[in-house]
């Protein structure tokens, strides 16, 4: 889901004049709407998208009714919305009910919840789905989000128990209508290790990409809510030095020195409480925190030798993303914390654990008995970020400009 970060940086923006450009403003590189081409190594057209507002996203294309969208694949929530502005579906049926949901930045998606046949990569199901026509929560010239959480987040399912339509969510019914599909889906969220540009990744249901097959060696990470794909983490290691605890939750199965943290592919950068992001950022010279927005302002030539440690093993996080740079408008580049201190109080976990994290990792989320089988639901990580190369890739101040520079390139031939 959409979290805080975006008016995180929508606020920045208002108040620094800045424009926050972390990354490069992608050109589209798949073409909207009309993309019916096959693509067996990304069936799903999985991709990223970057805007001036400085939130990337990942994005993939799904059909409905015959038209398709371009959604945001967000492991935060559990509910398919679309724009439907410009389209007439077929062959939909009307609950005759409607749902809202709301997001942290007051943008909201909302409208009557429809039942239409959905394509999403090479499966079709009959799906309920909230048309949200001229919704103000896309971001990234994107039409809609597909909520990959558990399906009991589902505010569908809520809106539809008891009457005699299906509200399940769209893995779930994917799950339900193929029964031998292993009820998993991965994740890679790219980035070019040398310039910082994101540039999509892989995404697959039910199979796992063999380039990380040895996924199926790491530990499986329990999944610490019904609702939520939350984990325990064992601590951070930054600079060398361990930094644990200060959990609000004493949770059954956690550890003492462990925290709550969701994985959320639909959050940009991370948030975590102010304990953990002043040990990572309070020490660096010249670092300045903002309460307002939990944000430190840091300089662009920072390396901080930062990992977040689960089930014992520690996933190290690439410098490019423990710092992000951006940009004012006179063109100076400035760099911001790519970890957030929490700015208020979250009763469902101690942190989220957005892209600036994911994209160090290949993940797995096993539904278990979320869907349909009964074998408990788990998360496993893969680390896909070399500590030794990614220091060497790292290239300072010199690095942020290029990026930026990069990113105008890419806006001209937008
Ligand atoms: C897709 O739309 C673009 C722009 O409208 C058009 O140039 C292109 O020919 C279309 N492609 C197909 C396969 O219809
Ligand atoms: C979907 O396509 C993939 C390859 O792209 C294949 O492995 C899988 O079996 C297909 N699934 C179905 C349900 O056809
Ligand atoms: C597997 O992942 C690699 C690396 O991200 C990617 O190049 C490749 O296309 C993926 N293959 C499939 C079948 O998704
Ligand atoms: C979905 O497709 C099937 C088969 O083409 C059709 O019978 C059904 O009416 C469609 N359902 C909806 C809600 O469009
Ligand atoms: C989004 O639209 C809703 C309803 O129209 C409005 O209340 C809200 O303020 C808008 N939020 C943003 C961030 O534009
Ligand atoms: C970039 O974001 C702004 C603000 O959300 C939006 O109006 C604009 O359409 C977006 N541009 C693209 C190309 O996605
Ligand atoms: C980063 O810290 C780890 C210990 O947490 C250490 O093994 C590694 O060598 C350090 N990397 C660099 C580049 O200093
Ligand atoms: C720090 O954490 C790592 C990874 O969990 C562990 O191997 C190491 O023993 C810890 N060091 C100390 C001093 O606790
Ligand atoms: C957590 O709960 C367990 C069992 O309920 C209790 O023994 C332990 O003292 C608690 N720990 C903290 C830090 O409160």
């Amino acid at each position: 889901m959409l979290r805080l970060s975006i008016g995180l940086l929508s606020c920045l923006v208002a108040r620094s004049t800045a424009i926050l450009l972390p990354f490069e403003a992608r050109p589209r590189t798949i073409p909207l709407v009309n993309d019916t081409s096959k693509d067996a190594s990304n069936p799903f057209r999985f991709f990223n998208v970057n805007n001036f507002t400085g939130i990337d996203i990942y994005v993939a294309l799904l059909t409905a009714g015959g038209t398709t969208f371009e959604v945001q694949l967000d492991t935060g929530s559990a509910d398919l919305w679309l724009d439907t502005s410009n389209m007439k579906p077929l062959g939909t049926q009307d609950t005759g009910l409607s749902a809202i949901i709301p997001y942290a930045d007051g943008s909201i998606a909302q409208g009557p919840v429809l039942i239409t046949n959905v394509t999403f990569g090479n499966f079709t199901v009959p799906q309920a789905l909230i048309s949200a026509p001229g919704s103000n929560a896309t971001s990234n010239g994107d039409s809609g989000l597909l909520g990959l959480g558990p399906p009991s987040l589902s505010i569908i399912a809520f809106k539809l128990q008891g009457s005699s339509f299906n509200g399940a969510s769209l893995l779930g019914n994917i799950f339900a209508a193929n029964p031998s599909e292993p009820n998993f889906i991965t994740f890679q969220l790219s980035r070019s290790q040398a310039t910082g540009t994101t540039s999509g990744g892989t995404f697959t249901i039910g199979e796992v990409n063999s380039t990380f097959s040895g996924i199926s060696s790491t530990p499986r990470l329990d999944v610490v809510s019904k609702h939520r794909w939350t984990v325990f983490m064992d601590g951070i290691i930054v600079d060398g030095k361990n930094v644990t605890g200060n959990s609000q939750f004493n949770m059954t199965g956690q550890g003492p020195t462990q925290t709550v943290a969701l994985l959320d592919t639909g959050t940009p950068l991370g948030e975590i409480p102010k304990f953990y992001a002043d040990a990572i950022y309070s020490g660096v010279p010249g670092a300045q925190f903002d309460p307002t927005f939990g944000v430190y302002y840091v300089p662009c030539d920072t390396k901080i030798n930062l990992s977040f440690v689960f089930g014992g093993i520690a996933y190290p996080v690439h410098p490019i993303d423990t710092v992000q740079a951006t940009t004012n408008t006179d063109g100076t580049v400035i760099c911001i914390s790519g970890f957030l201190a929490m700015t208020g109080p979250d009763p469902v976990e101690d942190m989220v654990l957005g892209n600036s994290l994911l994209r160090n990792v290949y993940s797995l989320y096993d539904f278990g008995s979320f869907t349909s089988a009964t074998t408990p639901p788990f998360v496993q990580l893969l680390s896909t970020t070399d500590e030794s190369t990614a220091d060497s890739e790292f290239c300072h101040t010199l690095c942020a400009t290029e990026r930026i520079h990069h990113r105008k390139s890419a806006v001209k031939r937008w």
